[in-house]
């Protein structure tokens, strides 16, 4: 029988964090060679760390582009609320811009919009504004870390007593405000005293597994081993694979899952050898009012992403490239929706709506 073990929980690795000079990111693009941080002072700033991916995974955006809203008015020079109205639509569209796939960089966005409504109709004074805005941002950061944990102990409850998991990109501490949703579901087995050893697919082209999932999973002691994307077929019929588990960017009323690029193919294979397929997401990754995957906007990124690593060139010059940020997993290869509401299974449609019902 296995120990329930007291992790040393470099999960709460700061992801982000708010200062009195700005917001500090832990540097993404770095890791995990170098461990080094990025002060954003300007909403502006905030928003190229989105873009660049200082900072990333959906409910890591969405937070930070919260703390972006609150930096803006932070820092605004306007005089009143009347006065810093069009420069607050601004700084949310500014923010809104800079990746689509994520639901949640718009849900926080819309919270602060909200927010910012209702103190504008009730004449609250820019100073009561900022401290608000800034307020409402820390909310959502605690929040993120109690769905990351809730979910976690709904989904470790889902995994084997023992064997290996794959995982694809990073749903981990990193990609969320601490604990992580897919990671979260693996720490929180591991914490019921399961034995699981972690696959992470290396997730081309940033690398998000290798580079992330590895290194946040290692400083836990959780044991982790990485394999090439293309691996996972064979692992799976070799039955190194008990369960999958991945986050989600983006889930649709059908409960079709927006997730990294990649993820789709592991599905497919985990049903063709009948193994369980997990997405684990906070509700504000539920986008009731997207129908199905296929009205999901998919993120197409830079080509050098696929054409270079580490500043070496790998492709020939001139050749074709497409880089999707993101796919579709349709709603029947999943065998589990976890969330911090609850475990949803299929028929998605009816069980979302319900659950929004319940909990709205
Ligand atoms: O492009 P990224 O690295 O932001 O993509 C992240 C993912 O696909 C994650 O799996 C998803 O955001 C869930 S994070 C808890």
């Amino acid at each position: 029988m296995w120990q329930a073990v007291n992790l040393h929980w470099k999960c709460m690795i700061p992801t982000l964090t708010w200062t009195p000079e700005g917001v500090s990111f832990i540097d993404q693009t770095r890791l995990p060679l170098e461990e080094s941080y990025v002060l954003a002072t300007t909403y502006e700033e905030v928003a190229e760390v989105i873009v660049t991916m200082v900072v990333r995974g959906a409910p890591a955006i969405g937070v930070s582009a919260a703390y972006g809203v609150a930096l803006g008015a932070k820092s605004t020079s306007a005089k009143s609320t009347q006065e810093f109205a069009p420069e607050f639509e601004k700084i949310c569209a500014r923010l809104a811009g800079t990746r689509p796939t994520a639901v949640n960089l718009f849900w926080a966005i819309d919270r602060m919009k909200g927010l910012f409504a209702n103190l504008r109709d009730s004449e609250a004074t820019l100073a009561q504004v900022q401290d608000r805005l800034l307020a409402e941002a820390h909310a959502m950061y605690e929040e993120d870390i109690a769905a990351c944990k809730t979910m976690g102990a709904f989904g470790g409850a889902l995994l084997p007593d023992e064997g290996g998991v794959l995982t694809h990109c990073n749903a981990g501490a990193l990609a969320t405000c601490g604990y992580g949703t897919a990671l979260g579901v693996i720490r929180s087995a591991v914490e019921q005293g399961k034995h699981i050893h972690v696959y992470a697919d290396e997730t081309r082209p940033f690398l998000q597994g290798a580079r992330l999932t590895a290194w946040e999973l290692m400083a836990d002691g959780i044991p982790t081993t990485v394999i090439c994307d293309n691996m996972a077929a064979s692992l799976m019929k070799a039955g190194k694979i008990k369960a999958v588990v991945v986050g989600a960017d983006r889930i649709a009323a059908n409960g079709d899952a927006a997730n990294k690029i990649g993820t789709y193919n592991v599905a497919i294979l985990a049903k063709e050898h009948g193994i369980p397929f997990y997405v684990a997401a906070p509700w504000s990754t539920i986008d009731l009012a997207t129908k199905t995957g296929d009205a999901i906007p998919i993120e197409e990124r830079p080509q050098v992403e696929v054409t270079h690593h580490g500043g070496k060139q790998l492709t020939p010059n001139g050749v074709g490239i497409c880089n999707p940020a993101f796919d579709v997993t349709p709603s029947k290869y999943i065998t589990a929706i976890i969330t911090e509401r609850g475990v949803l299974r299929a028929p998605y449609t009816e069980a979302l709506r319900q659950m929004e019902l319940v909990a709205g």
